[in-house]
């Protein structure tokens, strides 16, 4: 039968209609610029983010560009992150003319190891970028207390964490200077299209991020800043208003997904035998709201590269998040990094592997993959 890694048809069919209805309305409307969709999106994402302001841009690469821009970030300043996530967190530092200075992970969240900041930091550190992977919050706790010990901003990287909840319940976008997400059509919250936003409770670094995503325009065509264009279209702006209403509920089916999928695995005696180790929500007390959004349900496994080339073979949909950590990529060699330098990153970017938890995925669908795994390694 095989099963995808992501089922779009599947998940917007039911909201066929109204999200229809929402692009006529938009199309009857032909604003299709910064149109009244988008400022009702910002309220209503930021509110869901727990925080005070939200402006909508381009992507979530350009989310992290304009929060970094807005923090005055260029030449000669260093910004701390993690070697193992999507290129675009490192990608905006250096565009910016800023030097990305790395530490590796925690091995079982994959999230920056706080432990390992505090050597990363020098007088040039401007900034940290915390990523919240695969839909769990970085460890903010000690990052906020460095931060603070330190005097530099933070940027959330939430591109995968949408209504992702740290220990007191905080979500991801409220803790740090600003929040960084993604509406690209495989995250929790996504378009049809490239979207994004940044999320803030400062309402100068607000006003300044929404002046830079018109060219640094205000009033129009006089120019304080220099900006880009960096604005959400009013038509995505449409379909997320319809789709936010969903999302809570998405949400949990994932997490169902995720329970499912750690029973199975333990019937499975995967996990037991050591073949499999399953993602774990470490800042999810029984029952509380605290949680993992699992924007991805990543496994670390034995043969890693034969399982997937197994899956493959039988349809089932499976994907390496990320198989080169940054300090590898050819186009950062000049950082000075080697092989070796970052472990963790290494470890986790050759032994794990993504596979569907997305929310229309059946029990049926969710055994058979668990079946194809399990016969891999009989
Ligand atoms: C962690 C992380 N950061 C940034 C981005 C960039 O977002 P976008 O694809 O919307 O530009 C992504 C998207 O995949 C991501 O996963």
């Amino acid at each position: 039968m095989g099963v995808p890694l992501l089922d779009l048809k599947a998940h917007h069919e039911p909201l066929q209609q109204e999200i229809m209805a929402a692009l006529e309305q938009t199309f009857r409307s032909q604003s299709f610029i910064l149109g009244p969709e988008v400022g009702k999106l910002e309220e209503r994402v930021a509110t869901y983010c727990q925080a005070k302001h939200g402006v909508g841009v381009t992507s979530g690469t350009d989310a992290l560009l304009i929060a970094l821009m807005a923090l005055g970030i260029g030449p000669g300043d260093e910004v701390v992150t993690t070697p193992y996530s999507f290129f675009a967190t490192a990608g905006a530092v250096v565009r910016l003319g800023a030097k990305p200075v790395l530490v590796d992970i925690d091995p079982v969240t994959y999230n920056i190891a706080p432990s390992k900041i505090d050597s990363a930091v020098t007088s040039k550190t401007k900034a940290i970028i915390p990523v919240h992977l695969y839909g769990q919050c970085a460890d903010m706790g000690p990052i906020m207390d460095l931060a603070k010990r330190h005097n530099f901003s933070v940027i959330e990287d939430a591109a995968q964490a949408i209504g992702a909840e740290y220990r007191d319940g905080q979500r991801a976008c409220s803790m740090g200077t600003i929040g960084c997400l993604s509406f690209f059509p495989s995250k929790n919250l996504g378009c049809l299209g490239d979207g994004g936003m940044v999320v803030t409770n400062n309402p100068e670094l607000a006003e300044q991020m929404r002046v830079l995503r018109v060219h640094g325009s205000k009033p129009k065509y006089y120019h304080k800043l220099i900006g880009g264009n960096f604005r959400l279209d009013t038509i995505q702006a449409a379909v997320l208003n319809v789709k936010l209403n969903y999302l809570d509920g998405w949400t949990k089916k994932r997490q169902e997904n995720a329970d499912r999928y750690e029973t199975l695995f333990q019937q499975s005696s995967l996990v037991q035998r050591g073949k499999v180790r399953l993602p774990e929500a470490v800042y999810r007390p029984s029952g509380a709201k605290h949680y993992h959004i699992y924007n991805q349900f990543v496994l670390r496994v034995e043969r890693r590269d034969d399982l997937m080339a197994y899956l493959k073979q039988k349809g089932i949909g499976a994907e390496i998040y990320y198989p080169v950590p940054f300090h590898l990529q050819e186009c950062f060699r000049y950082l000075g990094y080697r092989q070796g330098d970052f472990p963790e990153s290494e470890r986790a970017a050759n032994e794990t592997v993504a596979i569907p938890i997305y929310p229309e995925l059946t029990l049926e669908q969710q055994t058979e993959v668990v079946k194809a795994i399990t016969a891999f390694y009989q």
